[in-house]
């Protein structure tokens, strides 16, 4: 376990989007909300704001925490699904932001779990030897892929963005431990964005329709999302020995805190254990699991030492899991 977490960032637009707020947009309260998804607010990027902007501001927290410099990083990794465009990529916006003037810089779809995915991405290639330092962030603006007129997926989305900085520390204890990927495109049509790309662009029909927006099957995702991410969970608990006491954390992704306590039951981990920031946030996707770690480490919650479940789930479907030990900062 060599590769390790230097330094975590995180941003959230300032707007603030209350489920009352929402109420006064289409056919839904407080109580609904609140009750089916456990969230009551969520942050709503300007309009001038885009998703390389959010990436930007975490990526600087997280380079700062890490006591490296933007020259320094060797890789970029920006995991997202609302890219500020087709091309260039959001992580080359972000290179030239943060003047990250040696990295290479490229971005990695994989829906909510994309910031997992980039961890592995980004370990396995630290661990190959050629590269010693990578920024991972997580961005995401889903305001701008959300139908504001279906209440059914309109309330549970947020904006926002985290990041991690990892490098080659073979002399320090802990770091990034088992991980665990999947997927199954056969389910891809339960969670997706059906028109806007090379298959069906756009045309002033699908403007009308919304089909350049979010469609989702919610208690078809539901299900798969418990049965997914509890699978993983104790593959990786019985691959690395470790009982669900051991965990001191386990991040989840933020979709909804009905899954997270149905997987919380199923693997058997004490509630206060598991991180949740749902409410404050919805699901900001790609970034969900990277501000939760930021939140866990600037709020003293991880200690060195602390051994510490991520579980992904998103479209596709994609998800995973990884353990690790957190370690002594830098
Ligand atoms: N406000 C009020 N009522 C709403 C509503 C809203 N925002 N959205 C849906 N409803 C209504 C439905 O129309 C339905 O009414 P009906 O019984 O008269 O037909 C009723 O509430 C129940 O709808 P249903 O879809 O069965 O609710 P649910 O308990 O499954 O909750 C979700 C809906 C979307 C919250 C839930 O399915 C979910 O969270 N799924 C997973 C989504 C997710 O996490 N996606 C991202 C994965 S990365």
């Amino acid at each position: 376990m060599s590769i390790h977490i230097l330094g975590t960032g995180s941003y959230a637009p300032e707007h603030v989007m209350t489920n009352h707020d929402l109420e006064k947009m289409v056919d839904t309260n407080d109580e609904w909300i609140r009750t089916r998804t456990g969230i009551s607010e969520r942050r709503i990027a300007a309009p001038d704001e885009a998703t390389s902007d959010l990436a930007t501001h975490a990526a600087r927290e997280a380079i700062e925490a890490s006591g490296l410099k933007p020259e320094d990083i060797d890789i970029i990794l920006v995991a997202t699904c609302s890219p500020d465009m087709f091309f260039p990529s959001t992580a080359t916006l972000v290179q030239e932001n943060i003047g990250a003037k040696n990295a290479f810089s490229m971005d990695l779809g994989a829906a909510c779990s994309g910031f997992l995915y980039g961890l592995e991405v980004a370990r396995s290639m630290l661990d190959g030897g050629r590269y010693h330092t990578a920024l991972v962030i997580g961005a995401e603006k889903m305001s701008s892929l959300v139908n504001w007129e279906d209440r059914g997926t309109c309330i549970l989305f947020g904006d926002g963005a985290g990041a991690a900085v990892l490098a080659f520390r073979p002399e320090r204890a802990g770091g990034l431990g088992p991980c665990n990927l999947g997927s199954d495109g056969g389910l891809g049509d339960l969670l997706m964005i059906p028109a806007g790309g090379s298959r069906i662009p756009v045309t002033e029909q699908v403007l009308k329709d919304h089909s350049n927006c979010i469609t989702m099957s919610g208690q078809e995702v539901f299900k798969h999302a418990v049965t997914n991410m509890t699978k993983t969970a104790k593959h990786l608990l019985a691959e690395a020995g470790w009982s669900p006491d051991d965990l001191s954390l386990v991040i989840p992704h933020q979709a909804n805190r009905r899954i997270l306590e149905a997987i919380r039951a199923r693997v058997g981990v004490p509630e206060d254990n598991v991180f949740v920031n749902v409410d404050r946030y919805g699901n900001t996707s790609a970034a969900s699991i990277g501000i939760a770690l930021d939140e866990a480490v600037r709020s003293g919650r991880l200690k060195p030492g602390n051994k510490v479940m991520l579980l992904a789930f998103g479209a596709g479907f994609t998800w995973g899991g990884m353990l690790l030990e957190w370690s002594t900062p830098a």
